[in-house]
């Protein structure tokens, strides 16, 4: 009898081709829509792998009541929602979906970092609403971003994907992240800053830092006050790296130009959100790495990792 395995969310049928030939796998039939709590119980309970999304929370009563767990395989290169000490009390590998997601994220990251300086959203609902009655000298201009300054705090992979790009526009590139990284400084010409200074002098502010206990919350009050009052902040790793009230009060007050934000504290945000009323904040629904490439490809990365562990193998791309 083959193990079994539960995948948290519909994905496509092909990507999970090489997982079927080593396990049974039940699904949650559903693609917008999260498995409820009991149902995951239920299914974790009988389950040697999981595939799961970030939008599940798989905590440490959840990884007790699944004894016969081996193995989980998060859709995403973040983990922040899964109890890693837990899951290595019981024995359970946990594996994320690094690099091929990297240029994806990247590539969003930077169009957000777009859009917020060119106004695009609001120029298009503009156009949308009718409202283009004359080409205006200054109608709906924005901010240059070639030859400015970008502040990255966190220089993983995909910080570095991101300065890649910023390269290319020719601009100035700040890094601040846990471990200085000679070889990046090096390569992209990063200069490396403490993250006040980083504040101070950059023009885009892009937040790519991992969900820790260190950065939960480190952009707060002081840290928009250290910005510029023409900065335009970017988060594209973790919506509770941001204190959100003190973002809403430093885009009211004038002490930051504007935000483009693919995530947020609580996901789905609430439509009446005060940061959805401001035309400069431009806000995505957390589809830094949602091509239809990246998603097929972490996809069956994910199975081939819990297809490994089933096997007896070093799973492909384990945390830590
Ligand atoms: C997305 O946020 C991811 O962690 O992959
Ligand atoms: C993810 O790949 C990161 O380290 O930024």
């Amino acid at each position: 009898e083959k193990p079994y395995v539960f995948v948290t969310r519909k994905l496509p049928e092909e990507t999970l081709t090489a997982l079927k030939q080593v396990a049974e796998v039940g699904m949650w039939p559903h693609e917008e829509k999260a498995v409820p709590n009991d149902v995951l119980y239920a299914e974790a309970e009988k389950a040697e792998g999981l595939l799961t999304m970030l939008s599940d929370k798989i905590d440490e009563k959840l990884l007790d009541h699944a004894k016969s767990l081996k193995v989980i395989a998060n859709l995403a290169v973040g983990y922040d929602n899964i109890d890693l000490e837990a899951a290595k009390k019981n024995n359970i590998t946990v594996c994320n979906t690094p690099d091929v997601l990297t240029d994806s994220t990247a590539d969003l990251a930077f169009s957000l970092l777009l859009a917020a300086a060119r106004r695009i959203v609001e120029s298009a609902n503009y156009v949308q609403e009718g409202k283009w009655n004359s080409w205006g000298p200054l109608l709906l201009a924005g901010a240059d971003v070639h030859h400015k300054t970008i502040g990255i705090v966190g220089m993983g992979r995909i910080g570095e994907a991101v300065a890649r790009r910023a390269k290319g526009f020719d601009m100035n590139i700040l890094y601040h992240n846990r471990n200085r990284k000679p070889s990046t400084e090096q390569e992209l010409g990063a200069a490396y800053k403490e993250f006040h200074d980083l504040l101070k002098e950059s023009d885009f502010v892009v937040c790519l830092a991992p969900l820790t206990s260190e950065t939960k919350g480190m952009f707060n009050r002081e840290a928009f006050q250290f910005m510029k009052k023409s900065a335009i902040f970017i988060n594209a790793g973790r919506g509770a790296s941001v204190d959100e009230d003190a973002l809403v009060e430093a885009l009211q007050t004038g002490e930051i130009d504007g935000a483009g934000l693919d995530v947020f504290v609580k996901e789905p945000i609430d439509p009446n959100h005060p940061l959805l009323a401001m035309k400069q904040v431009v806000a995505l629904p957390h589809i830094g790495s949602a091509s239809v490439e990246t998603r097929l490809k972490m996809s069956e990365l994910a199975c081939r990792n819990i297809a490994r562990i089933l096997e007896g193998k070093e799973a492909e791309t384990p945390v830590k």
